[in-house]
């Protein structure tokens, strides 16, 4: 039920149909108004418009694009509705392109360009996953999203950037847990620019640390550790988590990572975990977890889509990830909420004694 008393429309197959029954027409130009705010924001024309009406030949010279090019943007943002041209021959914003302006107070401008730049090509390759079981993102970008961001830092920082941003919201809430108490030696694997791990240790003055992820990593890695009260107890590991992950930990944590991948290649992530667990260490999983009923599923079935198209992977159910973690001969023994808006919850996984 939703504040309202009311049920959620996906509760109701039929009411859901009649929604979409009414909308199916509209789909065939909603895609088009996305590309045309997505480019719009990228190229920073609201932002170029948010003191006021300009010509198309100043607006050119201001974002550096060809005329002829970004008249034809002009022109196709007034039949989308968020320009209007005045009799003056300037271009203005209308209510809905003020909100393509990225200063403003809860601006949808980050999250447009994110979804533009990661997801919108990617769900553009769904019909061949579905029929011949291809990763989307692989389909449209012909590479995986990771060996991509290797060789692409600009794209790469703007993929950390939103996942390190959304974690900083609840990882002083994740440093409090009481399952890290007593560690005196954690390696977060896939653990980005370390600001998880930097809280944690935080938390811990006996405690060091090892953030490990990807070479692209590094440079943000060392800003963060640099600017951390607890920086001096912690390191960073250059390295592929599919191949070897660092030693001598007794608790290793894996946030965010593992519903990055398809299930052959979380037990071969989690292999490699577990071939490092020692005596007692203790490995500790963040996730959201898929609950079973379909109707409860809604407000995860998103972002499962979102991370099938994006790499095949997908949110797992509690079963699945006690499933996955099985076939890496571990065993989950506990799972445990965290406050955070996201309903990420602490799976903690041990080897079976
Ligand atoms: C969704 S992000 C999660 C980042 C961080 N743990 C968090 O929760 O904010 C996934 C992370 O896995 C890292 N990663 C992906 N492939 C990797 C690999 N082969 N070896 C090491 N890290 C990898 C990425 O660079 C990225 O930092």
């Amino acid at each position: 039920m939703t504040a309202t008393g009311l049920a959620p429309v996906w509760a109701s197959p039929l009411a859901l149909f009649q929604i979409m029954k009414a909308s199916l027409h509209d789909l065939q130009t909603a895609f088009k108004q996305f590309q045309l705010a997505y480019t719009a924001a990228r190229i920073g024309l609201p932002d170029a418009l948010a003191q006021g009406a300009r010509t198309s030949d100043d607006l050119a010279d201001t974002l550096a694009i060809p005329a002829n090019r970004l008249n034809r943007l002009l022109r196709a943002m007034v039949w989308a509705g968020y320009l209007e041209l005045h009799p003056d021959a300037a271009y203005a914003l209308t209510d809905s392109g003020r909100e393509l302006i990225s200063s403003t107070p809860n601006s949808p401008v980050g999250g447009l360009i994110f979804q533009g730049r990661f997801f919108y090509q990617a769900w553009g390759g769904l019909f061949d996953y579905i029929k011949n079981g291809k990763i989307p993102y692989e389909t449209a970008h012909g590479v995986r999203i990771f060996d991509q961001l290797v060789d692409d830092p600009d794209l790469a920082n703007a993929f950390n950037g939103g996942f390190a941003a959304r974690t900083a919201e609840y990882s002083a809430e994740i440093a409090r847990l009481p399952v890290f108490a007593n560690a005196r030696r954690l390696v977060d694997i896939g653990g980005g620019d370390g600001r998880l791990l930097l809280d944690i240790l935080a938390e811990l003055p006996a405690a060091r640390g090892v953030v490990f992820d990807l070479p692209i990593l590094q440079t943000d890695a060392a800003k963060a550790i640099a600017a951390s009260p607890a920086g001096d107890r912690c390191t960073f590991a250059a390295g592929d988590l599919f191949q070897s992950i660092p030693d001598a930990a007794d608790l290793y944590l894996l946030k965010w990572v593992v519903h990055d991948w398809e299930d052959e290649r979380a037990v071969r992530l989690l292999r490699n975990v577990a071939a490092r667990l020692q005596d007692g260490a203790k490995l500790i999983l963040i996730e959201r977890l898929m609950p079973d009923a379909l109707a409860d599923m809604m407000p995860l079935v998103q972002p499962d889509m979102n991370m099938l198209c994006l790499n095949g992977g997908g949110e797992r159910t509690r079963a699945e990830y006690a499933a996955l973690l099985h076939a890496a001969g571990l065993k989950l023994t506990a799972i445990e909420p965290i406050e955070n808006p996201y309903g990420f919850v602490v799976m903690i996984a041990e080897a079976p004694r």
